[in-house]
């Protein structure tokens, strides 16, 4: 695959800061890519107006205006598909996406994850880190399949939990990370290097068998 401009569609429910890292990646160009929309499912979502200050078109889809799940995504199928995106870009959506979904878009949805997968899938995963007194916790950049919080992961960040960590300071230096890492590996695509087939991650035209790891401000195989 050559270099070229990924083309993205982003879905968000909240804040928005790993969208805005992604907008500020493309403006500082480290990042070849365009966002095509951002797709809200929570009108008060804050991300929505860090993209209207980018000049980025939104969709607000609300999932509770919805008999169910599968209508749901339909709807969400309805918006992507005609803008035929590089990949789907999951950043902090707060949704389970049916099974219909991820099939649809199988090979190009990606979604980052505030802990060292196979660790700590769905929500309160700081504090679980703390409990279990985890001497590290981190994030990971990862293609969906269809178990929650599961699929090839591309890349993982590491950081060191502190004895002084709560889960609001933990979760600000995972978040510190997953910046970084998520427009990294977006720009991978971006680059050609990094394919996915469905099946099979190659980086560099070799089978990625297991997460690149970034620690300490850099990245190592
Ligand atoms: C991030 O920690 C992300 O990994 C998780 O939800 C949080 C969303 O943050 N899925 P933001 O909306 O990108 O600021």
């Amino acid at each position: 695959m050559a270099k070229k401009k990924i083309s993205l569609v982003v879905l968000i429910s909240g804040g928005g800061s790993n969208l805005q890292a992604i907008i500020d990646a493309i403006k500082n160009q480290q990042l070849d890519a365009e966002i095509k929309t951002v797709i809200s499912n929570q009108v008060t979502a804050g991300g929505l107006d860090r993209a209207a200050l980018a000049d980025i078109e939104t969709h607000v889809v609300d999932h509770k205006q919805f008999p169910d799940r599968q209508t749901f995504d339909r709807a969400l199928v309805n918006i992507i598909d005609p803008l035929r995106p590089d990949l789907v870009v999951l950043a902090g959506f707060m949704r389970i996406l049916s099974d219909g979904f991820i099939d649809h878009f199988h090979d190009r949805l990606v979604n980052i994850h505030p802990s060292l997968l196979p660790k700590y899938k769905g929500l309160n995963t700081h504090q679980m880190a703390i409990d279990n007194h985890d001497a590290v916790h981190g994030a990971s950049v990862h293609y969906v399949s269809h178990e929650l919080d599961s699929g090839p992961i591309v890349i993982q960040a590491e950081v060191p939990v502190l004895d002084s960590d709560d889960k609001n300071s933990l979760a600000s230096r995972v978040l510190e990370q997953e910046h970084k890492i998520y427009p990294m590996m977006l720009q991978m695509v971006a680059d050609g290097r990094l394919t996915f087939d469905g099946e099979q991650l190659n980086l560099d035209n070799k089978p990625l068998h297991k997460p690149l790891l970034w620690k300490n401000n850099k990245l190592s195989t």
